[in-house]
């Protein structure tokens, strides 16, 4: 049988998703955001999407800008999740603070993740203000991928009760 939920705690009951690094810069400077707020809008033309909240720091780069980098983060990186996601950008230079290489980008000027195994370089294209975070649709112009990268390598994130934890992916179920 099903019960009323409040929304908030019904929300937080859906099922894990992945967690990035996402890289930024403006004319001075660049920093890196840990987002959970990630989605496919289009396969072609391909775009992606990222929920930021205004108050973020990062929030002026990708205005200033029109671009970002999506870090795919694997086991190696869950410390500098955790740095770029409970500290902010204002208060010192994540890149250093993360130990994180910045490499410029090819097709956007935001620099990508050198330790990051797979980084994808967008340009916004739609900016979609929807509640409390702001969509910054981008389209994919170019994607970075170690020869060793496996999909399975990235991190999942999920609240239960009033914790945060992170997680790697887990068993596979039947085929399509
Ligand atoms: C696992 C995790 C997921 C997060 N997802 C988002 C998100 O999707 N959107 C967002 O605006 N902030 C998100 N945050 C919060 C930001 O990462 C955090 O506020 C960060 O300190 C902002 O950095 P900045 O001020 O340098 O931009 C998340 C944090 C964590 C730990």
């Amino acid at each position: 049988m099903k019960t009323a939920e409040s929304l908030r705690e019904g929300l937080r009951q859906l099922p894990i998703r992945p967690v990035y690094l996402i890289s930024t810069a403006d004319q001075e400077r660049s920093n890196i955001i840990t987002i959970g707020m990630f989605a496919f809008f289009s396969g072609n033309p391909s775009l992606v999407g990222i929920g930021v909240k205004p108050s973020r720091y990062s929030y002026d780069l990708i205005r200033n800008s029109g671009e970002y980098v999506v870090n795919v983060v694997n086991e190696r990186l869950m410390s500098a999740v955790r740095t770029c996601g409970e500290n902010s950008g204002r208060d010192f230079d994540k890149f250093k603070k993360a130990q994180l290489t910045p490499v410029k980008g090819d097709k956007v000027s935001a620099p990508y993740i050198k330790e990051s195994p797979m980084s994808i370089e967008c340009k916004v294209v739609q900016t979609m203000e929807t509640g409390d975070h702001v969509w910054f649709i981008g389209e994919v112009q170019t994607v970075h991928k170690d020869e060793a990268y496996d999909w399975t390598q990235g991190l999942l994130f999920k609240w239960i009760k009033d914790q945060g934890f992170y997680f790697k992916v887990g068993e596979r179920m039947g085929a399509y």
